[in-house]
């Protein structure tokens, strides 16, 4: 994607050292670029633990290239020294997040990957398998573009070239992934194809990825926009201003349930009440295979600081403040994700195409 006119990833291997991995440090944004070098395993987990990165596969890129840095730095001699730290480093990397699937699907991929090969080869192995990571996630994103492009084209033409609205709820761009995005990949894909869009973009709070992130990228990529506060969406609907919502999701079972960022719920049941189409768009590393029910799923909660104090730029000194909203003492709960039956779900936009969120449909689709 371009950033101040340049195409830029979210993730990169220094070009003059690749024992350094360069994120861009997500924390600062909008109001500042800080690329951050990561150097050690122990770097890799504070940056998906405090979300310098985030989103579902830059999570899963991140952990793929903290395990190539893993093995950089294990023991060489010993082959149960080696193992033995990089199981550890894989424990401490997956405990970091637990909603987002990509992440120990990364892992999991990695360890399985230096399995084929002998120590010696090691380090090659999992760079070319992190880096294969990484591009995969951006080729993914690419895909689903081209195949939501279409549902949105059809949109276009049933409204005889009109404005196509779209809602769209945290940040499920490409700073959530290598690049394009998941959600985004068919707006930016529209706007390539001279289709007129313009996105209601929901703030997202308590970590307002909405407003912080998702605006930046459009500002930066010349897609048309307005942001909105969390609980606009069902009006904006009511007033048949909404034309379509795409979403992300941090996880995706086979059997069609999707857990997405806290809020994505809400939208889905005023989507339903108001016969907005409701699309879910993801990779096919962000299925999880293994788990059934949406009692399965482990909710991420995080501190209730989050949602008591508010982060922004103070334009008066230049810099980032934090201020108290609340009383002193309130308690406050941070559940940052929840999940969203299939029923209210009209499709899944993925890499291989379009799919009922249905076991059946999504294995035929995954052959699997
Ligand atoms: O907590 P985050 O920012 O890592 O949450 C991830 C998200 O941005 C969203 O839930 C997104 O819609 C799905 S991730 C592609």
């Amino acid at each position: 994607m371009i950033v101040n006119g340049k195409t830029c990833r979210t993730i990169w291997p220094d070009p003059d050292n690749n024992e350094i991995i360069k994120i861009i440090d997500q924390r600062w944004l909008p109001h500042k670029i800080i690329i951050e070098d990561l150097k050690t395993v122990d770097d890799f987990a504070t940056a998906i633990k405090d979300m310098h990165v985030r989103g579902a596969g830059l999570i899963g890129a991140t952990a793929g290239y903290a395990m190539y840095i893993a093995v950089l730095k294990a023991p060489k001699t010993n082959p149960g020294e080696f193992t033995e730290y990089l199981n550890n480093a894989a424990q401490q990397l997956i405990a970091t997040r637990p909603t987002a699937v990509n992440l120990k699907w990364a892992v999991d991929r990695m360890l399985e990957s230096l399995k084929r090969v002998s120590l010696k080869e090691a380090q090659e192995e999992a760079f070319k398998e992190a880096t294969a990571i990484a591009d995969e996630d951006a080729e993914f994103c690419k895909s689903i573009g081209q195949h939501g492009l279409d549902i949105i084209k059809k949109i276009s033409e049933e409204k005889k070239g009109k404005l196509v609205n779209i809602l769209t709820h945290c940040n499920a761009g490409w700073l959530a992934f290598v690049d394009y995005g998941s959600a985004t990949a068919p707006i930016y894909a529209a706007q390539e194809a001279g289709i007129a869009v313009h996105v209601y973009v929901d703030v997202t709070g308590p970590r307002n990825q909405g407003a912080r992130l998702t605006a930046w990228e459009f500002e930066h990529n010349n897609i048309s926009y307005t942001l909105v506060a969390d609980n606009t969406g069902g009006h904006l609907m009511q007033k048949e201003l909404v034309d379509i919502v795409i979403v992300g999701t941090d996880r995706t079972l086979y059997t069609g349930y999707v857990a997405n960022k806290i809020g994505t719920y809400l939208k889905a049941l005023a989507a339903k009440d108001n016969n907005v189409p409701f699309y879910v768009a993801l990779p096919s590393s962000t299925f999880d295979w293994k788990r059934r029910t949406p009692k399965e799923i482990i909710i991420e909660e995080r501190g209730g600081e989050e949602v008591k104090y508010a982060r922004g730029w103070d334009e008066s000194v230049g810099k980032y403040t934090k201020v108290l909203l609340t009383p002193k003492n309130a308690k406050a709960a941070n559940y940052a994700f929840d999940v969203t039956p299939p029923y209210l779900i009209t499709g899944l936009i993925t890499d291989k195409g379009v799919c009922k969120p249905n076991e059946r449909a999504i294995r035929k689709l995954y052959n699997k």
